[in-house]
């Protein structure tokens, strides 16, 4: 099969990450948990681009400096899993492992794992970038259309007029620019975006298919998508993944728990980045709101002292999830905020760059979060309660959080109002 992506596409992204890894640019990285082969339609895509888009305007014109806008889309299919059988009644099943693998049903036959998958996630993961690709070039995207990308449901909330407000402003600052002259036709940054794949690159099998040699550099790069990151549970520095990641030259990705020591945190990037390319490698750190404050600053101070060129990005969902009443897996919007707060604090006291979020949304109108401006209660989880695997923070409470790290970002102690 041909390469999804283009090797000179990953270096471009690289040296936008680079920027974020000096401090003159912000990683706004996000998309669905997992994604699915049910639910594969333009809407889906549309919608999806349509809040991480929204979600960069926030961003960049709050915090007033360029977005590197990587989505977890066109390739996000596979799921670590902490168990790998469930029980469902009587029965004892493996457990979904995310559609390159198996199916979410809940029979014998639905979760056996079948590698024709793996071609027919290539295809939809094709479909899906040949999309974005179209969307983000073909006018979708214009800055101009920045009014657009309000849903309906969205608008009517008080985050979705806030965000009104601010395209009203970005509409004025644009008036502003072509009275003094500027030739904003002829701006093509103004009317095409860059928005980047990427996906956890857990299984092996596939990845090496799609692992191709440039034929410019005649380096090796992944072709599956443009940058690739090493999940929290495979990490280890003798395991496989971390091994396959060495020999791309993509930019990578690597999730840092709490149990991740300052030895663990070097010895990454003295394997996945011995060059210290700035942009090579981005560090996500996924400790939860209770072990942030105390986990995340030693591994900060240790890659600085180190001299790595980090990109630090804080995901706030994955150290946050928990079981409601209803047996349904949630998270806390107020837990995820004040994780993102901790992440800014931190890098504030250490004087290191705070890169970036990694978050997990969909741009429909889920219950999978609680809290929010227009909170969703506990026992309204069940209303539409839609992912196939992990929860996610809907439209409006995207949007919401963009604003509050927009908040964030333009704050000298990295800490809003008076917080310690
Ligand atoms: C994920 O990003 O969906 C995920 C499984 O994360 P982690 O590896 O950090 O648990
Ligand atoms: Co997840």
């Amino acid at each position: 099969m041909p390469p999804l992506v283009f090797a000179g596409e990953a270096r471009k992204l690289q040296s936008a990450l680079g920027e974020v890894a000096e401090g003159r640019a912000f990683l706004l990285h996000a998309g669905d948990c997992v994604e699915s082969f049910h639910e594969f339609n333009a809407v889906n895509i549309r919608e999806k681009l349509r809040i991480l888009l929204q979600m960069a305007a926030v961003l960049t014109y709050g915090g007033t400096l360029p977005v590197v806008k990587v989505g977890r889309i066109a390739g996000q299919f596979a799921k670590p899993r902490s168990a790998a059988t469930e029980t469902v009644g009587e029965l004892e099943l493996p457990s979904f492992f995310g559609h390159l693998i198996n199916d979410d049903t809940p029979t014998v036959e639905a979760r056996t794992p079948d590698p024709s998958r793996m071609v027919r996630a290539y295809h939809q993961s094709a479909a899906t970038l040949n999309l974005l690709r179209a969307f983000t070039k073909g006018g979708f995207a214009d800055i101009t259309r920045v009014h657009e990308w309000n849903q309906e449901f969205v608008a009517s909330s008080p985050e979705g007029q806030r965000y009104e407000a601010l395209a009203v402003e970005i509409e004025r600052a644009l008036r502003f620019m072509a009275a003094c002259g500027i030739d904003l036709e002829s701006e093509q940054r103004l009317h095409q975006v860059d928005v980047w794949t990427s996906h956890e690159g857990l299984v092996l099998d596939y990845e090496e298919g799609l692992a191709r040699r440039d034929s410019l550099s005649h380096d090796w790069y992944a072709c599956s998508a443009h940058m690739l990151w090493i999940g929290e549970r495979t990490r280890e520095s003798l395991g496989a993944h971390v091994e396959f990641f060495r020999g791309i030259e993509n930019p990578i990705g690597c999730k840092i728990g709490p149990t991740a020591t300052s030895e663990d945190v070097l010895a990454l990037c003295e394997l996945l980045n011995p060059e210290q390319i700035p942009g090579r490698l981005t560090l996500i750190a996924r400790m939860g709101v209770d072990h942030a404050g105390d986990k995340l600053p030693p591994l900060l101070a240790a890659a600085k002292d180190g001299s790595h060129p980090v990109v630090w990005a804080c995901d706030p969902m994955h150290g946050n999830i928990f079981k409601s009443e209803s047996g349904l897996k949630t998270r806390s919007f107020d837990a995820i905020l004040a994780e993102i707060e901790t992440f800014f604090a931190a890098c504030h006291d250490q004087s290191v760059w705070p890169g970036g979020v990694h978050l997990e949304f969909t741009g429909e109108d889920v219950t999978e979060c609680i809290g929010g401006s227009e909170a969703v209660r506990e026992d309204e989880l069940n209303l539409r309660y839609m992912t196939l695997c992990d929860p996610r923070l809907n439209a409006r409470q995207s949007l919401d959080l963009a604003f509050r790290v927009a908040e964030l970002m333009r704050q000298p102690n990295g800490r809003v109002g008076n917080a310690a």
